[in-house]
């Protein structure tokens, strides 16, 4: 027998300072469906993740959030891992990398470099904030730009012109931690000497480890020149200590590919049967791939093998990058409500549409996936359910009413059946291609043949004859076999649905080979529906969901501004800008709480003889709806509507008062009458 194929996959490491959001699954249902079907093609095939930890914004978020840096990242590794799991992304280890078994691996790595010659340290001057007593990376630093003079522009490029510069050339620059002004500051620091592996990662880059657009992608990086890289950090700062200094850290970017090699080592205590050595040793006949998003192949096609390589490990098999998910065609936005958390997806749909979804659009080219969601609902809907499941529905409920359960000893149509059987190789060499849109492709034209099969021989009309009763049996049989085959070709991508599969045909786990071996005689269970269509409610409902989510965020994480940013936000406004406001006077009509909405009371209010408006105010802490019956408020009578969960609130209703139990319709003195104007 020949030897099991030996691999480890991995994807990319999510930071401890949030949940994974729809952009984030497209590489692990990438990374996942390519796992499984190596697991059910026989190999011996590790996949291992875990929470990328360290870092100054999980420092700055913990500290926010009133906690310590390790109580936020323990509670996002759980939260993370439960995402995954209900996406069914499916890993043998989850970890993270603030854990001894990663310190000890970035600490050995650390030594062999140094004593290779190929780390250096020198001092250099950096922005630094007074009031906070700490050096600023660059995403904290924010001023205008020295090209166009755009306010607010980051310390690396400007999103107004485009121009691309250092932090020290943003003209009034602030600490977007305190509004302080950066001084300058000089540190020591290590740095590692790419260049030194310039001609190993020339080699190593061309020789079939990476896709091609990658390829291309890091010859103009050649081209630039390897440089130094800066792989310390001054405290305070979350991380690993670097050994003989107090107050100096590794760079998270440093530790984080090697929290891969730690990940795997935790696993190996588990279980006996994998060797760490053997998996990592430079030589290993283990495949190792990486899965990763686009930004981040500096990291790992340059700098990851030239530190595996330089310290005497492995290097990758293969590195599979992925584009970025756009909605709509457009690039996720918080303020369009197009931002989808994981979490906020599963609380309305089924993980595995989506997970269908990318599979039917992924191939193996770094392009851009787009979700939208009238096509998503169409393509699940007519594949998923009008296609495959269909077929299985068409024939099961003959077999268990009619036979007992139990499926024909012969295959009807035999060459049909070879037919799907032969295809199997084709499908698993474009999901190991990673060209899986193509694979589903020559699924659904497989499930479009079952589905015409079945139409032909219409075991309904068969079932009206008694004398014709084993031919439905035998059509029946032939239709459950051709979507037992289908199964097995979607179960990478279906693997839940595959479990209740499993269950229905009461047969054991389903592996690749299986596709060559026919049920026949055999037993099945009653059938029940597998997949349910997509309802257009459940899409409008998490919109809105994820629409509410972010609007709380964006509140909850404003980031402080500098003095004068704050003097200049607080721009006045012309008589003109204010006679826009419609104010106008309302009298309520009617008050309710709202089901499922804490805060909010639903109130019915009049503008006059003839108008009534729907408003959702949320002053439901401060009043008791009865006591609102019959009052006079102040309402914002042109505000635009807004779709709500409960419903369309068609204007707002003035209130003063810090929130909670204090605070206060604004009400005017008797007299008003509902409609007029406020001026
Ligand atoms: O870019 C990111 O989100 C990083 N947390 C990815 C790290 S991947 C690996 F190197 F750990
Ligand atoms: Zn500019």
């Amino acid at each position: 027998m020949a030897a099991k194929r030996q691999m480890l996959v991995t994807s990319a490491l999510i930071y401890a300072n949030g949940t994974p959001h729809l952009g984030h699954l497209v590489g692990y249902i990438q990374a996942d469906i390519w796992v499984r079907l190596q697991k059910m093609l026989g190999a011996d095939c590790v996949y291992i993740c875990g929470s990328d930890s360290h870092g100054t914004p999980i420092m700055i978020q913990a500290e926010k959030m009133g906690i310590t840096p390790t109580a936020l990242i323990e509670e996002m590794h759980r939260e993370q891992l439960r995402d995954f799991t209900d996406f069914y992304v499916e890993f043998d280890n989850y970890y993270s990398t603030h854990s001894p078994e990663n310190r000890e691996l970035v600490e050995l790595i650390f030594k062999r470099h140094l004593d290779a010659g190929n780390i250096t340290k020198r001092t250099i001057k950096q922005l630094f904030d007074p009031e906070k007593n700490m050096f600023l990376p660059d995403r904290y630093i924010k001023g205008e730009c020295p090209n166009c003079g755009s306010k607010d522009q980051y310390g690396d490029n400007c999103e107004v012109c485009g121009a691309t510069y250092l932090p020290t050339d943003l003209k009034n620059p602030y600490s977007t931690l305190t509004g302080a002004k950066p001084i300058e500051k000089e540190s020591e620091h290590y740095f590692f000497k790419l260049q030194n592996h310039e001609n190993f990662l020339k080699d190593w880059t061309r020789r079939g480890h990476l896709q091609e657009q990658v390829s291309n992608k890091l010859d103009e990086w050649f081209k630039d020149g390897l440089k130094e890289w800066d792989i310390s950090r001054d405290a305070p700062y979350f991380g690993f200590t670097i050994p003989g200094e107090k107050d100096k850290y590794f760079y998270v970017w440093l530790d984080a590919p090697i929290g891969y090699m730690a990940s795997f080592k935790n696993l190996c205590e588990r279980r006996k049967d994998l060797d760490f050595d053997t998996y990592w040793k430079s030589e290993s006949p283990v495949e190792l791939y990486h899965f990763i998003g686009k930004d981040i192949i500096y990291f790992h096609a340059l700098f990851w093998p030239a530190i595996l390589h330089g310290a005497n490990f492995r290097t990758p098999t293969a590195i599979f990058v992925n584009g970025f998910l756009t909605v709509n065609g457009q690039k996720m936005s918080k303020s369009r409500g197009t931002f989808l958390k994981a979490r906020t997806y599963l609380d309305h749909l089924n993980p595995e549409y989506l997970r269908y979804y990318f599979a039917a659009k992924l191939s193996d080219r770094i392009e851009d996936l787009d979700i939208n969601f009238e096509d998503f609902m169409q393509r699940v809907n007519s594949d998923l359910v009008g296609k495959f499941i269909n077929i299985a529905s068409r024939c099961a409920s003959f077999i268990n009413k009619i036979f007992a359960g139990t499926l024909a000893n012969q295959l009807a149509e035999p060459e049909l059946y070879q037919q799907f059987a032969q295809a199997g190789s084709e499908i698993a060499e474009r999901y190991h291609q990673l060209e899986y849109s193509q694979a589903i492709r020559q699924i659904m034209a497989l499930a479009d043949r079952a589905n015409q099969y079945i139409d032909e021989q219409k075991p309904w009309v068969l079932a009206k004859d008694p004398a014709r009763k084993t031919e439905v049996q035998a059509v029946c049989s032939m239709g459950i076999n051709l979507f037992r085959v289908l199964m097995i070709y979607l179960k990478p991508v279906l693997p839940h649905t595959a479990k209740q599969v499993e269950s229905f045909l009461n047969i054991p786990p389903l592996q690749w080979h299986d596709k060559d071996t026919p049920l026949l005689g055999h037993a099945i269970c009653d059938f029940k529906p597998l997949i349910q269509r997509i309802d257009p409610k459940q899409i409008e409902a998490m919109k809105m969901s994820s629409q509410q989510d972010m609007e709380k965020k964006i509140t909850a994480l404003e980031t402080p501004m500098s003095a004068k940013e704050k003097e200049e936000k607080m721009e006045l406004i012309s008589i003109e800008d204010f006679s826009k406001v419609d104010l106008r006077i309302a009298k309520i009509l009617e008050a309710e709480s709202v089901e499922g909405a804490d805060k909010l009371l639903r109130l019915k209010v009049s503008l006059g003889p003839d108008e009534t408006r729907q408003i959702f105010a949320g002053i439901k802490s401060a009043y008791q709806p009865e006591e609102l019956i019959g009052r006079h408020v102040v309402v914002v009578a042109n505000l635009q509507p807004r779709k709500m969960r409960f419903g369309i609130s068609e204007g707002m209703v003035l209130a003063a008062g810090p929130g909670g139990k204090d605070l206060w319709v604004v009400s005017p003195d008797p007299g008003a009458e509902s409609g007029m104007k406020v001026k």
